[in-house]
């Protein structure tokens, strides 16, 4: 299917600002860091991909506001439409030398995800969806995964670091998770961990305390790749309550039902 004219506006914004932090990778070790707080620094290139990102959509789309993790709220006149955007998921991963880090686009119309663009530029992994229109990893159909239990799951998740609440919880989930299911991941970026449940790597993902900007574009992918995304209660606050539980809908209710056990 040809890709739609705002994934293509999308995905020229994703590509130019993965060939620079492609570069700033490749020299990681020279990078000059600022500390944002305990374990969650933001780093040159974090900032000069939003920039190239901010600017990529401002200039397609003049009118749209902005939700970007390091620029905050920018508001546009256009109140209906709102680009979300992680230019860097996986910062510690980036900062480590380890190649698993993504940029995450999504966008919102009247309050709702309608599209979503998660890439690697590392593994050239472009993950786009809008809805309606199903999910893809390049130019190929992306589904989740057609396992129906938890007990044959892979599922991964993210580990509340120093600094951050939410360690008790986190520890009492993985109780219940590590005795339900084949294996657990920690991978270090919640877009690629949403991307790679929506092409069925994974059965299974829940974290808890991310952004907005961590989840919005997965969750697209996964919801058009066929799957299912809740809060941890169940419900559909997944931008408001920070926590999400995803899978096809038979793996992401019983680990919802898990986790909360
Ligand atoms: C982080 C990653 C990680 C998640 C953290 C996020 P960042 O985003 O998505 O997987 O566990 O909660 O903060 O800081 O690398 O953009
Ligand atoms: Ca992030
Ligand atoms: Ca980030």
């Amino acid at each position: 299917m040809p890709a739609s004219a705002l994934m293509n506006v999308m995905t020229k914004a994703a590509r130019k600002a993965g060939r620079t932090l492609s570069r700033d990778f490749g020299e990681v070790e020279h990078l000059q860091v600022a500390t944002k707080g305990p374990a969650d620094f933001v780093s040159k290139a974090d900032l000069r991909a939003e920039k190239i990102i901010f600017e990529e959509l401002s200039h397609a789309r003049p009118n749209y506001c902005f939700l970007l993790e390091e620029g905050g709220i920018v508001e546009g006149s256009d109140k209906t439409h709102r680009w979300i955007i992680d230019p860097l998921d996986g910062t510690t991963n980036f900062l480590h030398g380890i190649p698993h880090f993504a940029i995450s686009i999504a966008l919102e119309r009247d309050g709702e995800l309608v599209a979503g663009l998660v890439y690697n530029p590392v593994m050239e992994e472009l993950f786009t969806a809008e809805k309606g229109a199903g999910a893809y990893l390049n130019d190929r159909r992306i589904r989740v995964g057609g396992r129906n239990k938890l007990e044959d799951a892979v599922v991964v998740t993210g580990i509340p670091h120093r600094g951050k609440s939410g360690k008790e919880v986190f520890i009492q989930e993985m109780r219940q998770v590590t005795r339900s299911v084949v294996g657990i991941r920690r991978t270090g970026s919640a877009a690629v961990d949403l991307s790679w449940v929506a092409a069925g790597r994974f059965d299974g993902y829940w974290e808890r305390g991310i952004q907005a900007w961590d989840m919005a574009a997965g969750i697209v992918l996964v919801r058009e790749a066929g799957g299912r995304v809740t809060d941890a209660q169940g419900g559909d606050d997944m931008l408001t309550t920070g926590s999400v539980v995803a899978g096809n809908t038979a793996i992401s209710t019983e680990l919802q039902k898990t986790i909360i056990s």
